[in-house]
């Protein structure tokens, strides 16, 4: 639709974490007709978008009042009489005024919460087809985060997420329905073994391991309990997050100091013993070179992706297809602050023949729009945590609602 914008408010509200976080609203033609709400990571990448927080006592240091102050004020200044259709020039603008390379001044937060809120309030058809093209739209494959550890979870496991991608399925439905059974079948072994203990940030169970080797143990187990065939319908993904047991240039994983070429081996070990198809974060985020080594030996039989590698920042990915650092790039919105920069990079991974992948952040809201980003932009994998609690639910029933209008489901790995 067109018209000018009318208006922008802010406020601060909780995520899942129970963490201010900043929901903005955007008015066209004095008609409320946008709103989105800003994730927060935990193990945020070092070269991320800078999320503003005020610091002090009150809210722990992690209130968000200057972010929401900026978009009442200055930004809402700058943007109100805009075009609304016209997305580029909007986050230009913001650009443009917070005038800094990593949005500091203005804070990522308050920037990309009036960037969601617009482009939702430019379309008059759902968001998925309005920002498809070429009809290049598809349901994607779930990376479903059903085992926590690392800084998600309070316990001694060192990898962050072991997750269930059900690929051999016809439909969104089937493959959800898949990997919902095999978290129930895992809930079931944990308490078998006299493992069940809480949940971790995504939703998963967060056992204390002996090893984290066990982890794959225990989601190869659930796959078979669940009666699914491991590697042929459900295979394993993991999120290592190295960069969280990475210090003087070793890893510190299972008791041991690892050096990337050390873990990389362990790595591979693990693809020849179990069915994984996507290690993300295998290395820390400054290391390249663990990253390029490991990529040209296993880049066949794996998907290896880059998250605080790449924070969504078209520099770094520029540089990590140059030298071949990996095979796919997970894309968060908050990690660089606009839809359109988010665009601009999943179009460039595109190109360079990157798999892409929509992600959640540990700390969510009952924001869905990752959901429509997934489908209409074609990414054909969504990592958006274990299908429980409503912060992760809420991306798995857009999707539902999706699905009752587009039926292809990706057909990958
Ligand atoms: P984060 O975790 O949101 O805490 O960064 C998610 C991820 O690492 O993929
Ligand atoms: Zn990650």
């Amino acid at each position: 639709m067109s018209g000018a914008i009318s208006d922008l408010s802010a406020r601060m509200i909780l995520d899942s974490r129970g963490n201010p976080t900043v929901e903005v609203s955007c008015f066209v033609d004095g008609e409320l007709r946008g709103r989105a709400a800003v994730p927060s990571g935990a193990s945020t990448g070092s070269h991320e978008a800078v999320e503003l927080r005020d610091g002090g006592k009150r809210w722990s240091g992690k209130g968000v009042s200057t972010a929401v102050s900026n978009v009442n004020g200055e930004i809402r200044d700058a943007i109100v009489g805009m075009e609304i259709s016209d997305q580029v020039a909007i986050d230009s603008r913001m650009i443009e005024l917070d005038g800094t390379h990593n949005k500091s001044r203005l804070g990522a937060n308050a920037i990309l919460g009036v960037s969601m809120a617009c482009l939702r309030a430019s379309a008059n058809v759902p968001l998925w087809v309005h920002i498809s093209s070429e009809n290049n739209a598809s349901l994607p494959v779930p990376l479903m985060n059903i085992l926590n550890g690392g800084a998600h979870a309070s316990s001694n496991v060192d990898i962050q997420e072991f997750m269930v991608v059900p690929h051999g399925f016809n439909s969104f439905i089937e493959g959800l329905r898949a990997g919902v059974e095999t978290y129930n079948a895992l809930r079931e072994l944990l308490i078998d073994e006299g493992m069940l203990g809480g949940v971790g940030d995504e939703g998963g169970f967060a056992p204390d391991l002996p090893r984290n080797e066990e982890g794959l143990r225990l989601v190869l187990s659930a796959i078979a309990k669940a009666g699914y065939s491991p590697g042929e319908q459900i295979s394993i993904a993991l999120d290592v997050a190295a960069q969280e047991f990475y210090s003087n240039g070793k890893y510190s994983i299972d008791g041991e100091n690892l050096t990337g070429s050390e873990l990389g081996n362990k790595y591979s070990d693990w693809l020849d013993r179990f069915p994984i198809v996507s290690i993300e974060d295998p290395f820390g985020e400054d290391d390249w070179e663990s990253w390029v080594e490991f990529t040209s030996r296993e880049e066949t039989r794996v998907q290896i992706v880059g998250d605080d590698l790449y924070v969504t920042n078209p520099e770094r990915l520029s540089h990590g297809i140059e030298c071949a650092a990996s095979n796919a790039i997970l894309i968060k919105l908050n990690q660089i602050g606009t839809v359109t920069e988010t665009i601009n990079v999943i179009k460039m991974a595109k190109e360079a023949g990157f798999a892409t992948i929509m992600s959640h952040r540990s700390g969510e809201t009952s924001d869905d729009i990752i959901s429509d980003f997934a489908v209409g932009l074609d990414l054909k994998q969504i990592k958006t945590g274990a299908p429980a609690r409503s912060d992760r639910t809420a991306k798995y029933n857009q999707l539902i609602r999706i699905s009752e209008q587009l039926q292809d489901y990706c057909q990958l790995f």
